[in-house]
């Protein structure tokens, strides 16, 4: 008989992630509802935001609840199916949680969603450059920052999954890309594997200067992920009218507060800054998605995967991208 096993959030954990911030408890599979099917979890989607869901802070989404299965994206198999157009071993999208079987039904942009068959590329491409990392990349550069040829790109968080995808997407729209990572190992790998104008190490002492020396004319753009003093350098490097798109901040999601900004800058400089989310992406998503898969089987965007193995260790992964041990899209294998 298949076991469910679950990850319940126990209590709201305090900086790093552990599995004493959850139970585990194990049950049986669920049945498929009029509407909804039942899938078992193959990958877990890691993302910063699994550890803002823990917070109880105002969010884009309510707070996970305590006793409540840890909400997640993931790559899942029909395994019954009670709604139209699915079948048993349909591979599909959605909000499987930290849970071997899940009920899944359409809805929003997050919402279950069918990995298109006969792609040429491996399912869960379509949970990172082909799904939602890659898609937050494309809205953010294209829809939000609108990058075009003439102008230089800065991205933060350069060699994540949304980062390495962000900074490729504005080379072949013809910018001038610069990456900021942490250390000179993924600063010249920014260079070297995803075709970067330069990538600066923001651990280096002389951050500044790099990042100075790599911005000649200043920059237009910013796809900014990381927050703090990083996204305050990097501002500092923009001209006048220049584009901002506010991705995410990672630097403060393991923390309590926020952080303070000069908005001084941003005023004398007429910049232009947006915030966006996923989670108005659902009309474009279909055609970003496609977009970014011929670039990725045309070989003009390398995405890489690092894959942890085991349910009960997505607590444990998900502390690796608050140490940056991850390259591109963090995965845990559940089945
Ligand atoms: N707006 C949206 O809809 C949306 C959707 C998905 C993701 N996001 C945002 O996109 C960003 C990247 O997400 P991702 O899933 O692609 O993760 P990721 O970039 O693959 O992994 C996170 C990376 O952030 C860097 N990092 C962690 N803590 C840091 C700190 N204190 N200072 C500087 N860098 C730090 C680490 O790289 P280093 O080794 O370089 O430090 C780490 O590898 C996050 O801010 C996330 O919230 C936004």
């Amino acid at each position: 008989m298949p076991v469910n096993r679950q990850l319940k959030l126990a209590r709201r954990p305090e900086g790093r992630v552990s599995l004493e911030d959850f139970t585990v408890e194990e049950g049986a599979p669920p049945q498929a509802p009029d509407g909804a099917v039942v899938a078992r979890t193959l990958f877990l989607s890691v993302d910063p935001t699994n550890r803002v869901w823990m917070k109880d802070v105002p969010q884009y989404m309510p707070p996970v609840a305590i006793g409540e299965v840890m909400r997640s994206g993931g790559l899942a198999e029909v395994v019954q199916s009670n709604l139209e157009g699915y079948a048993p071993g349909d591979l599909v999208f959605g909000m499987t949680g930290w849970q071997d079987y899940s009920v899944l039904k359409p809805g929003g942009a997050l919402g279950l969603a069918k990995i298109p068959s006969g792609s040429g590329l491996a399912p869960e491409k379509f949970l990172g450059v082909c799904g939602p990392n890659g898609v937050t990349a494309w809205a953010g550069m294209i829809e939000v920052a609108q990058v075009g040829p003439g102008d230089t790109a800065i991205v933060t968080a350069a060699a994540g999954s949304v980062g390495s995808a962000a900074g490729q997407i504005a080379k072949i729209k013809g910018a001038r890309v610069i990456g900021i990572a942490g250390g000179s190992e993924k600063a010249r790998k920014l260079v070297d594997d995803y075709g970067f104008d330069a990538g600066v190490d923001y651990r280096a002492e002389n951050f500044r200067v790099q990042l100075k020396a790599a911005t000649p004319d200043g920059a237009d753009v910013l796809f900014e992920n990381v927050g703090g003093e990083i996204m305050e350098a990097a501002i500092s490097r923009l001209n006048p009218r220049g584009r901002v798109a506010l991705s995410g901040m990672i630097s403060i999601y393991n923390g309590k507060g926020g952080t303070r900004y000069d908005w001084a800058p941003i005023m004398a400089k007429r910049l232009k800054v947006q915030g966006f989310n996923l989670i108005d992406c659902a009309e474009l998503w279909p055609r970003a998605a496609r977009e970014l898969a011929g670039w990725v089987r045309d070989g003009k965007i390398k995405a890489e995967e690092t894959i942890v193995d085991g349910l009960t260790n997505a607590p444990e992964a998900l502390n690796m991208l608050f140490d940056g041990a991850n390259v591109g899209k963090l995965l845990v294998r559940v089945a």
